[in-house]
C-alpha cells in the first residue's frame, strides 16, 4: 500500500472572489452565542440520553454502552460504533476534566465494557491476534453484530485508545497510577498493539464504504501511537510497537497529500477524493501545543486550511440551500460531494467540523503571536480577503487582527449554518436536507451532538491536552510499509 499509486485530481480553484472584512470581524454574533450555549446543553443531554443503561432514548442498551441513535428503522443506528462511541467519549472525558465531575460514572461504564467488547468474537475476528478490534459495531447488548458489513474498520481501536489515555492520564495526575494499570492499561494495550500490526493494512473508511486506505484512519492511527508512547511510559510499561510504527504511519500519512490537496482515499473509487475525512482528521490530530506543522496537517498548517476550501468549495454549487454563497463564505458541508446515502445530503458533523478546524487554527495563531500565509495557504486566505499576501504576520500587526478576524467570521459562519437549519427543540440528527434543510436520517445521532460540543469548546478557547504532535512529525526519509506483531489479551476492569 505504502507508494500506491494517488490519482491526480484536478482542482478547481473558483475564480478569487473579492470581498471585503466584514467591518464587525471581531465581535461576536450575539444570536449565535445564545444558541451555542443553548444547544450545548442540549448536546449533553442528547449524548447521555444514548448511552445505556440509564439513557431514556435507549431503553434495553446495556451499561456504558453508546448508541449511535436510538432511530431503529431507516435507517437502524440502535448498535455501537467503536468509532462513535469513542469520538463521543472522548468530549465526555475533555468536559470532565474541565470539571463535570457527574459523568465520571458513565466513563467508568463505557471502560468496562470496552474491556468486554475487546474480547467478544466477531465476523472481523477475535482477540488471539487482535483481528476482532477491527470489528465496526455491535449490538447494545454487548454481543457481535453478524450481518454483513464493511469490515473491518482500523480507526476504532487508535480513537479508543486516545479517549481512554486522556482519561488515565487525567487520573495519573491525581496519582492514581495503580488503577490505570489495572482498569486501563490492558485496553489501551490492546489497541496500540492491534494499530502497530495492522496499520498498512487495507479496510474500509469512517463511511464504512471504501475499501483502501483512508487518510482519517491512518492519522488517527499516529496519533495514538505517539501519545501510546509516552502513557507506557509514564505507567512503567513499554509500547515497542508504537515506538518502532509511528514514524511509519507518519511517512504514510504523507502519500495522501497530491500537491494541492488530501486525497481521502487511497482506493479505487472513483471519486474526487474530496471529503470532511480531512477536516475530521485535523481536528482529531489537532494539538494546542503544536505549530502550523504540514506533516501533521495540524489545522493552521497551510496543507490544511487548502484542504479546508477544497473540501467546503466542493459542496458550494451542489447543494440548493448553498446557492448564492461564493468562496469565503460558510456554507453546509456534506461527507464527499459524490455522495448519495439518505439523499447525499449536509451533516450537522461535517458542517461543525468545518468551524472546527478553523476555531483550532486560530487557537494555534494566537498561540504562536503570529500568523503565515505561504504560497500553498495562499487562496485559503484570499477568500476571505482579496487583498492577502504571502507573509508572516505577528500578532501586533494589523494584518494579523484583521485576518484572524475574518477566520473567526468565517468559523462562525458554520455555526450559524447549523443554527439556521437545527429545529426549534435543538435535536440534531445525522443529515439535513440538500433542497431546504430538513432535519434527516438517523435523529438524535450522538455523533452529532459530540461535535456540537468540540465545536462549541473551540469556539470559546476550551482545548484538549496536547498528544505531543510537535516531539513526532519528522517524517521518514524512506517510508516502509512495516508491521509490529503485537500480543493480546483479556482486559479485565477491576474497582476504581
Ligand atoms: C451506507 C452509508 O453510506 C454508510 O455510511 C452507512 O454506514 C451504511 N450505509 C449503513 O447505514
Ligand atoms: C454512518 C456513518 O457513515 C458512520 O461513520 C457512522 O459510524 C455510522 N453511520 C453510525 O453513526
Amino acid at each position: 500500500m505504502v507508494g500506491s499509486n494517488i490519482l491526480t485530481l484536478a482542482l478547481l480553484v473558483p475564480a478569487a472572489v473579492s470581498s471585503a472584512i466584514h467591518p464587525g470581524a471581531h465581535r461576536r454574533q450575539s444570536g449565535l452565542d445564545g444558541f451555542v450555549k443553548s444547544e450545548s446543553s442540549i448536546s449533553l443531554q442528547g449524548i447521555l440520553n444514548n448511552i445505556g443503561a440509564n439513557g431514556s432514548a435507549v431503553s434495553g442498551a446495556s451499561a456504558g454502552v453508546v448508541v449511535a441513535s436510538p432511530s431503529k428503522t431507516n435507517p437502524d443506528y440502535f448498535y455501537s460504533w467503536t468509532r462513535d462511541a469513542a469520538l463521543t467519549l472522548k468530549v465526555l472525558i475533555d468536559q470532565f476534566i474541565a470539571g463535570d465531575s457527574s459523568l465520571e460514572t458513565v466513563i467508568q461504564q463505557y471502560i468496562s465494557t470496552q474491556a468486554k467488547l475487546q474480547a467478544v468474537s466477531n465476523p472481523s475476528g477475535d482477540l488471539s491476534n487482535g483481528a476482532g478490534l477491527g470489528e465496526p459495531k455491535f449490538e447494545t447488548n454487548v454481543t457481535a453484530f453478524t450481518g454483513d458489513w464493511g469490515r473491518p474498520q482500523r480507526d476504532g481501536p487508535a480513537l479508543r485508545a486516545t479517549a481512554l489515555i486522556a482519561y488515565g492520564n487525567h487520573l495519573l495526575s491525581s496519582g492514581k497510577q495503580s488503577v490505570v494499570k489495572s482498569n486501563i492499561w490492558p485496553i489501551v494495550q490492546n489497541d496500540l498493539n492491534y494499530v502497530a500490526q495492522y496499520w498498512n493494512q487495507t479496510g474500509f473508511d469512517l463511511w464504512e464504504e471504501v475499501q483502501g486506505s483512508s487518510f482519517f484512519t491512518i492519522a488517527a492511527q499516529h496519533r495514538a501511537l505517539v501519545e501510546g508512547t509516552a502513557f507506557a511510559k509514564s505507567l512503567g510499561e513499554s509500547c515497542d510497537g508504537c515506538d518502532s510504527q509511528a514514524p511509519q504511519v507518519l511517512c504514510f500519512l504523507q502519500d495522501f497529500w497530491n500537491g494541492t490537496t488530501v486525497i481521502s482515499n487511497l482506493a479505487n473509487n472513483g471519486r474526487s477524493g474530496l471529503d470532511v475525512n480531512s477536516i475530521l482528521s485535523s481536528i482529531q490530530t489537532f494539538d494546542p501545543s503544536a505549530t502550523c506543522d504540514d506533516s501533521t496537517f495540524q489545522p493552521c498548517s497551510a496543507r490544511a486550511l487548502l484542504a479546508h476550501k477544497a473540501v467546503v468549495d466542493s459542496f458550494r454549487s451542489i447543494y440548493k440551500v448553498n446557492s448564492g454563497k461564493e468562496a469565503g463564505k460558510a456554507v453546509a458541508i456534506g461527507r464527499y460531494p459524490e455522495d448519495t446515502y439518505q439523499g447525499g445530503n449536509p451533516w450537522y458533523l461535517a458542517t461543525l467540523a468545518a468551524a472546527e478546524q478553523l476555531y483550532d487554527a486560530l487557537y494555534q495563531w494566537k498561540k504562536q503571536g503570529s500568523l503565515a500565509i505561504t504560497q500553498t495557504s495562499l487562496p485559503f486566505f484570499q477568500d476571505l480577503d482579496s487583498t492577502a499576501r504571502v507573509g508572516n504576520y505577528t500578532s501586533s500587526s494589523s494584518t494579523y487582527s484583521s485576518l484572524t478576524g475574518a477566520v473567526q467570521t468565517y468559523a462562525d459562519g458554520f455555526f450559524s449554518v447549523v443554527q439556521q437549519y437545527t429545529p426549534s427543540n435543538g435535536s440534531l440528527a445525522e443529515q439535513f436536507t440538500r433542497d431546504d434543510g430538513t432535519a434527516i436520517s438517523a435523529r438524535d445521532l450522538t455523533w452529532s451532538y459530540a461535535a456540537f460540543l468540540t465545536a462549541s469548546d473551540r469556539r470559546s478557547g476550551t482545548v484538549p491536552a496536547s498528544w505531543g504532535a510537535s516531539g513526532a512529525n519528522q517524517v521518514p526519509t524512506q517510508c516502509q510499509g512495516s508491521s509490529a506483531t503485537g500480543s493480546y489479551s483479556t482486559p479485565t476492569v477491576g474497582s476504581w
